[in-house]
C-alpha cells in the first residue's frame, strides 16, 4: 500500500504534485493545521505529516499519530514540533534549511533599509496627502557598522549583502571559524563588543535556551546610542518590553521586527511606536522560497517513506 501523507498547512501545491508523482497518497488540507481537534482525529491514518508553521506538532498530536514515521517542516525552524515527543516515538523530523535562506536574508536587508529611511511611515504620510518632507530624516548605510548575531546560513548571506552595500560588518557567532569570517569578509567579535560598536544589529540565530533574550534589557543598555535593531529570526530573542522602553527614551533609534514573542502578534509593547517597522513573519514569504521549501520537503519525505533514506 502507498504511504499516506497529510499536508496540513498552506504549502505550495508543488509539494502535492511531487508526492503524487512519487506514488504517495497525499491529502492536501491547508487549513487543518489550525483545527487541532480534527487533526487529532485524523492523524492516525498518516505515515507522513508535511507542515509549515501553523500546525503545532505537539506531544498530544504525535502520540495520537500511531502510524507516523516522518514530519517534514517546509522551512527552517522546527520550534512548532515537539522534538522530544517525536524522538521518543521514533518519528523523524526533517526541515529544509536552505530553501528560504536567501529570501529571509533579503527581508532582513529590506527591513534595515526601511528603518534607516522610515519608509513605512513616510509612505503612510504621503498616502494621507501630507507632504512631510522635513519630518523623515534618515541615515546612510554606507560605512556604518552592522553587527550580525549569528553568521550561519541566513546571517552569512546578510553579511555578503551588507558588504555589497559598503557597510562594515562585525559578527558574533561562537560557531564561526576565523577562516569562515575571513571568507565572508567580516570581523568576528564577542557579543559585548558587537553591542558597543554596531550602528545596526541584525539577529540570525535560532531560539534556544542559550539565545532566548539575547537582546535582554541589560544587553540593550550596552548598545550604542542611536542603534537600529532588526529581527527576522525568532521573537523570543529580544525583550520586547525593554526594547519599547529603549525606543521611547531614544536610546534605540529604530527597530524592524518580523517576528514576535507571541505569534500571531495582535499586541506588542513596540506596536505604534515611531520608527518601528513591523511585518507579520514574512521572512520566508516569497514565491521562490515557498516553491523551494515545498519541493525540498516533498522530495525528502518521499525518499524517506519510499526507501527509508
Ligand atoms: C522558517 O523557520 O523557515 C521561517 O521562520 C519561515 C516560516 O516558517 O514562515
Amino acid at each position: 500500500m502507498a504511504p499516506k501523507v497529510l499536508v496540513s498547512d498552506k504549502l505550495s501545491e508543488t509539494a502535492v504534485q511531487i508526492f503524487r508523482d512519487r506514488g504517495i497518497d497525499v491529502d492536501f488540507e491547508p487549513n487543518l493545521g489550525k483545527d487541532k481537534d480534527r487533526l487529532l482525529e485524523v492523524i492516525g491514518q498518516y505515515d507522513g505529516l508535511a507542515i509549515r508553521s501553523a500546525t503545532k506538532a505537539t506531544e498530544k498530536l504525535i502520540n495520537a499519530a500511531t502510524n507516523l514515521k516522518v514530519i517534514g517542516r517546509a522551512g527552517i525552524g522546527v520550534d512548532n514540533v515537539d522534538l522530544n515527543a517525536a524522538s521518543k516515538k521514533g518519528v523523524i523530523v526533517m526541515n529544509t534549511p536552505f530553501g528560504n535562506s536567501i529570501t529571509t536574508a533579503e527581508h532582513a536587508v529590506s527591513m534595515m533599509m526601511a528603518v534607516a529611511r522610515q519608509i513605512p511611515e513616510a509612505s503612510a504620510s504621503t498616502h494621507a496627502g501630507k507632504w512631510e518632507k522635513s519630518k523623515f530624516m534618515g541615515v546612510e548605510l554606507t560605512s556604518k557598522t552592522l553587527g550580525v548575531i549569528g553568521a550561519g546560513n541566513i546571517g552569512g548571506i546578510v553579511c555578503d549583502r551588507a558588504i555589497g552595500l559598503k557597510m562594515k560588518v562585525i559578527a558574533y557567532d561562537p560557531f564561526l571559524s576565523e577562516e569562515r569570517a575571513a571568507q565572508l569578509g567580516v570581523k568576528k567579535v564577542e557579543l559585548d563588543e558587537l553591542l558597543e560598536r554596531a550602528d545596526f544589529i541584525t539577529l540570525h540565530v535560532p531560539l534556544t535556551d542559550k539565545t532566548r533574550n539575547i537582546l535582554s534589557r541589560e544587553n540593550i543598555a550596552k548598545t550604542k546610542k542611536g542603534v537600529r535593531i532588526v529581527n527576522c529570526a525568532r521573537g523570543g530573542l529580544i525583550d520586547e518590553e525593554a526594547l519599547a522602553e529603549a525606543l521611547k527614551s531614544g536610546h534605540v533609534a529604530g527597530a524592524a521586527l518580523d517576528v514576535f514573542a507571541v505569534e500571531p502578534a495582535t499586541e506588542s509593547p513596540v506596536f505604534n511606536l515611531p520608527n518601528v517597522v513591523c511585518t507579520p513573519h514574512l521572512g520566508a514569504a516569497t514565491t521562490e522560497a515557498q516553491e523551494n521549501v515545498a519541493l525540498q520537503v516533498a522530495e525528502q519525505m518521499s525518499d524517506y517513506l519510499l526507501t527509508g533514506a
